[in-house]
């Protein structure tokens, strides 16, 4: 079968043989603990299902304007407004069927082929493989030598006169690192020098831990506005990922032509799910704290465990609900005869021995890795982790 370059280029994702047998094991009805789910195990705030119903009795059931209903527009723009001091207007916000189809209408937008796009790893995996997808080049960068967190002169080394932006996410899906203000305010500063844009991804914004704070990039560097797209969504905070609802905030004719793709690619987004984030912004944030509560408990309990554990170490996340666990100590050793040769072959026989699910860090651009998510409850967690650490006691 005849198929595009475009297609062929596409990898296909580390992640699913795992899920795949995990899935199976299930099925077999064996005691399968999983930490591979990248969203909230709790239900979506009453407010968003009660307005969702009272759309579908009102008939909200057609067509809306493709870049999203007004009502929803107002409620993001009197968020970022009261949280953050940021200022939007309602023609500069588009809102899609989740932050993913946003980011690629961006990228879309912005990209000629062979452009270049920065991206910091580990980083979601989506973002390389969107960036192909529109004939642009991911330049990546590792942090891991640095805690998760770049550096300036990480970045600087890589610019090239084909450089068009950059990709940053904090807090960071899969290290849960969040950036500081201070190295906000450095990036800026080079991203302006060098005329590059900023796809700022602030998905998980809300769920940050003890002392860390999130920082909006334009709220240390506001002069960045006019070459910033900010990211965000419901799908994490609010525990609303099967609504498909995200929105970007940015400079209006970035917005405008994103909404034009959209037009051609998926129209407006759900008009029910929209209805529903409604209810979530304007009445869910006493939900949103006591979900971050409880992922600030799980986030303990399973550092502790790991704390404990041999052939692993672990930089603590400061946000989102994952630990990114560095196994590269695990390779080459065996388990029950085997030799365990990448993060893939660790995570199968993880599963295969002790029935728990973790996802491959080359999903994330970071071979060697494990990714965690406490996205279950504290008893899951806690014989999870009971298995793991007897699995690797046996390596
Ligand atoms: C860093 C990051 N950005 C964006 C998304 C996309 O979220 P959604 O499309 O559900 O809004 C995800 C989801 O996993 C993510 O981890």
């Amino acid at each position: 079968m005849r198929l595009s370059e475009r297609a062929l280029k596409l990898a296909p994702s580390a992640t699913l043989e795992v899920v795949a047998k995990a899935k199976e094991l299930k099925r077999e009805g064996k005691p399968v603990i999983s930490f591979g789910a990248g969203e909230p195990d709790f239900s979506s705030p009453p407010a968003a299902i009660r307005a969702a119903k009272e759309a579908l009795d009102r008939g909200e059931t057609h067509y809306t304007p493709t870049s999203g209903i007004p009502e929803l527009k107002e409620a993001i723009q009197a968020y970022y407004r009261s949280h953050f001091g940021l200022d939007y207007q309602p023609g500069e916000i588009v809102v899609g069927a989740g932050a993913k189809p946003l980011l690629f209408e961006a990228l879309a937008c912005l990209l000629n082929p062979g452009d270049e796009v920065v991206v910091f790893a580990p980083a979601w995996v989506s973002y390389v493989e969107q960036i192909s997808l529109c004939d642009g080049k991911p330049v990546i960068v590792d942090t891991a030598a640095n805690g998760f967190l770049p550096t300036p002169d990480m970045l600087e080394r890589v610019i090239t006169p084909r450089t068009v932006g950059l990709l940053l996410n904090t807090p960071n899906n899969p290290t849960g690192s969040v950036y500081r203000k201070e190295l906000l305010a450095e990036i800026a500063s080079i991203a302006q020098a060098k005329g590059l844009w900023v796809i700022f991804d602030e998905i998980y914004e809300r769920l940050v831990y003890g002392e860390a704070l999130h920082r909006n990039i334009l709220t240390v560097s506001p002069s960045l506005r006019d070459s910033t797209l900010i990211v965000n969504g419901v799908s994490k905070a609010f525990a609303m990922t099967g609504w498909r609802i995200g929105y970007a905030l940015g400079p209006k004719a970035l917005i405008e032509k994103m909404g034009s793709i959209q037009g051609h690619l998926t129209s407006n987004p759900t008009s029910i799910s929209q209805w529903a984030s409604v209810g979530a912004i304007r009445e869910a944030e006493p939900e949103v704290e006591v979900m971050r509560k409880a992922f600030e408990e799980r986030r303990r309990i399973i550092l502790e465990a790991l704390s404990h554990m041999p052939h692993i170490s672990v930089t603590e996340p400061d946000g989102a609900f994952y630990v990114f666990v560095d196994a590269r100590k695990c390779l080459g050793k065996s388990y029950r005869g085997k030799t365990i040769t990448d993060d893939v072959s660790l995570c199968k026989a993880l599963l295969e021995g002790e029935y728990v699910a973790a996802v491959p860090g080359s999903a994330f651009l970071a071979p060697g890795y494990l990714r965690f998510s406490y996205s279950n409850s504290v008893e899951e967690i806690e014989e999870g982790m009971r298995r793991f650490g007897k699995f690797l006691a046996e390596l």
